[in-house]
């Protein structure tokens, strides 16, 4: 088999067999293949597109191409949930131990920041002392003794997405359905759990700006899943303005822990209520998505999944007094105001440029070599359809190093839209795909 026959056919617009789409993968991996040929595949992969089949052989090639975790030591159902990204996404912190304290196991393995800002385990790390590195054994032994277990991905998981990813991110080959959808769930498969609720983000600071698109990246990744006898929900929701208030890493933190107490934003809250109860209906911890949200209110009311997050951080190695004492989070020495040039109803606050600008502040990296200022980021004053005044605060900087300050600030003000006429609401949740 060569590579440049398999291009030249993806180029031609035919479809790869299992074999073609094998040989890519397993050579691509092992360094057999050069970049130029993956690149010139992958560009007529995103021009010509991928039927389903050879969607299904790029996932299971991908997940072949490292360590397939084996979770059968764990009790019941395993439900994992992945979001494909957004700024302000902090749902795991609320979400893992809302419904661990329901008494689904949750095993989740997470990854760093691809984008702006920080991912899942760097905004668990400004927890003091918590660790997102553990073998496998101590992983299955938090799962079966606390029901909760977060961990990093490590580097035999999939290694062929993470050269793949590369290349895509600076060939412009990322946003094409089947690349993400392979790309994602090769990574939830080979992490082992039995069951995955995936939360697929759309609107301007998602991959998917078009509903359309969004729903058909959910369908594709629910038949993946499915069709590999791992029970899967896609649903899709609202990324064109930030999720919540909060933006950066101990900023994220800090909210998703006052969601647990019951107070957290409308959205944030909600998003994470309607989540947990598919993760629940998955875990056959509920017989019916009502009875998985009234569970999941009940624990946030009775105190029970905030006792779970403290026990979460203490066995992962953190901190716990954290929760009720914000003092214990990275810090910035300066909060700036920032203030509505005119007034008018917020009609739009751009994700992606929010994003953008918590990272000039520090919060996200804008090479992988970058640090993170873990303290650093945005709480947003007002949200999409709220009415401000000219002068009044409409969001409050977070910054220790203020070398990027004015053109973060300036960046910032670009992601509103203030108009004169009310805007039409826009849906959290736009459907499910299952
Ligand atoms: N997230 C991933 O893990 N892979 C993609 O291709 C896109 C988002």
């Amino acid at each position: 088999m060569r590579m440049y026959d398999i291009i030249k056919k993806k180029r031609d617009g035919y479809e790869l067999t299992k074999e073609e789409i094998n040989f890519f993968v397993e050579g691509y991996s092992k360094g057999e293949i050069p970049d130029y040929q993956a690149s010139a595949l992958v560009m007529a992969i995103f021009l010509k597109k991928m039927t389903k089949k050879e969607t299904v052989y790029l996932t299971e090639a991908m997940m072949h191409s490292g360590d397939v975790i084996d979770l059968s030591k764990i009790e019941g159902i395993k439900v994992d949930k992945h979001s494909t990204g957004g700024v302000g996404d902090k749902t795991t912190i609320t979400l893992a131990p809302l419904v661990a304290s329901c008494g689904a196991p949750v095993a989740k393995m997470s990854g760093r920041g691809l984008g702006h800002t920080g991912g899942t385990l760097d905004k668990l790390e400004s927890i003091p002392g918590l660790s997102i590195e553990m073998d496998q054994d101590k992983f299955i032994d938090n799962v079966n003794n606390h029901k909760i277990a977060v961990c990093g991905q490590t580097a035999s998981i999939v290694p062929a997405d993470k050269k793949l990813y590369a290349l895509r991110d600076v060939t412009a080959t990322v946003d094409n359905i089947s690349l993400i959808a392979s790309s994602i769930m090769s990574k939830k498969l080979a992490s082992g759990a039995d069951a995955i609720v995936l939360d697929v983000k759309t609107g301007s600071g998602a991959f998917m700006k078009e509903l359309e698109d969004s729903f058909a990246l959910a369908k594709e990744m629910v038949d993946i899943g499915n069709g590999m006898n791992r029970e899967t929900i896609g649903v899709v929701t609202d990324m064109d303005q930030p999720l919540g208030f909060a933006v950066g890493n101990a900023l994220e933190v800090k909210e998703a822990i006052e969601t647990l107490k019951g107070n957290g934003p409308k959205d944030f809250t909600e998003l994470c209520l309607n989540l947990g109860a598919y993760m629940l209906m998955l875990a056959k911890i509920a017989s019916s998505y009502e009875e998985g949200r009234k569970m999941l209110e009940e624990s946030i009311s009775s105190g029970k999944a905030l006792d779970k997050l403290r026990e979460f951080i203490e066995i992962q190695g953190g901190n716990k007094d954290v929760v009720d004492n914000y003092d214990l989070l990275p810090k910035a020495t300066n909060v700036i105001e920032v203030k509505s040039p005119r007034k008018g109803y917020v009609s739009k606050i751009e994700a992606e440029t929010v994003g953008l600008s918590a990272m000039m502040l520090g919060a996200g990296r804008e090479t992988k070599e970058d640090k993170l200022d873990l303290g650093a980021g945005i709480v947003l004053n007002k949200k999409v359809g709220d009415f401000v005044e000219e002068g009044e605060i409409l969001a409050h900087m977070y910054v220790n190093d203020t070398t990027k300050l004015e053109s973060a600030k300036e960046r910032l003000l670009s992601a509103y839209t203030i108009s004169d006429e009310k805007p039409v609401e826009r849906k959290l949740i736009y459907g499910i795909v299952t």
